[in-house]
């Protein structure tokens, strides 16, 4: 495991006390940027971050829809990425133009958003989700909107995770998926359970629907961390980003966390380093906006994703 080196540790501290900033980071960062930053968490803990802070500017050491839904939020912070390169492909795999056709498609249906997109697509949506709270979103949406149908993008897998959570409810997916957690195989968890007979596997709902079927439970990775800290079990099989064993292993110290091969990298969440991350509170560079009128059509299906679960 890295060491964080305590030179860049206290210089990060500083230039982020100078600045007036805090810095928040996703349970898939690297080590040593886990363990620098003021708060880390899924994806729904950090937009509630995004949302409480009173500092003026956010550090956001994630990925680039994480930083801009932090904008969309928080409109008169400044958003800082220490790496704006970083992209999630599966936010790629769905844009505005498309959304927009699909709609037109399908008039009337309501819009669940995946919170891994485009602020456009956002703007086009009723409501977005994150891996910890999209099954209740879709409940309280069809509950209280009378709907037993909607259109779900950018990721089939979580969108099947819905639709199998909530019987009755016809979840459309669109053809998008995470690479990173739709590689994994059934065959991969199954050969995982063998050597560990007495492991529980803990899967994240971006994973196929086969591989889901094998797992113990289903979890957004700070539900992760929480599920592997109460469980009675002493061993576990993750099936996630490897960025979160480094969280888990703090999480539940003393149990054993399997990362189930080692080629669960998101190689987006691993450019950010350190460095960059001292780098950017020094220079303020990597400023993350999103143009008002797209953040201002875009709050709403954000604030209720926050709202909800
Ligand atoms: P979480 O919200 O569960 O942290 O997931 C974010 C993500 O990008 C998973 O690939
Ligand atoms: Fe996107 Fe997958 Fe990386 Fe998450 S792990 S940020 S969904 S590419």
């Amino acid at each position: 495991m890295p060491q964080l080196d305590p030179h860049i540790a206290e210089e990060i501290r500083q230039l982020a006390h100078e600045r007036d900033a805090v810095i928040i980071a996703h349970n898939y960062q690297r080590a040593e940027v886990q363990d620098i930053a003021d708060f880390t968490g899924d994806s729904l803990g950090l937009a509630r971050q995004a949302a409480a802070t009173d500092a003026s500017v956010i550090v956001f050491a994630g990925v680039h829809f994480m930083a801009e839904t932090a904008k969309i939020i928080s409109p008169t912070k400044t958003v800082l990425m220490p790496e704006p390169r970083a992209g999630c492909p599966m936010a790629d795999m769905m844009d505005a133009n498309d959304l927009a056709a699909w709609k037109a498609d399908n008039p009337g249906v309501p819009v669940v958003t995946y919170v891994n997109s485009t602020a456009a697509v956002k703007a086009l949506t009723d409501v977005c989700v994150t891996s910890a709270n999209a099954v209740e979103v879709v409940r309280h949406l069809t509950e209280t909107t009378g709907a037993r149908r909607v259109l779900f993008g950018p990721d089939r897998n979580l969108a099947n995770w819905v639709a199998r959570s909530l019987p009755g409810i016809e979840v459309v997916p669109w053809d998008g998926c995470c690479p990173t957690h739709d590689n994994v195989t059934a065959e991969q968890v199954t050969e995982a359970r063998e050597r560990h007979p007495n492991a529980e596997v803990i899967a994240h709902p971006e994973c196929r629907p086969e591989v889901v079927n094998l797992a113990h439970a289903v979890l957004s990775t700070s539900q992760m961390l929480r599920y592997a800290a109460d469980s009675d079990a002493d061993e576990f099989i993750v099936v996630t980003e490897e960025g979160l064993i480094h969280a888990l292993s703090k999480a539940a110290p003393g149990k054993r966390f399997v990362n189930l091969t080692p080629s669960m990298i998101c190689p987006n969440m691993k450019v950010t380093t350190i460095e960059k991350v001292r780098d950017c509170l020094r220079d303020m560079t990597g400023e993350i906006d999103v143009p008002a009128d797209t953040r201002e059509a875009a709050l709403g299906s954000v604030e209720r994703m926050v709202a909800i679960g």
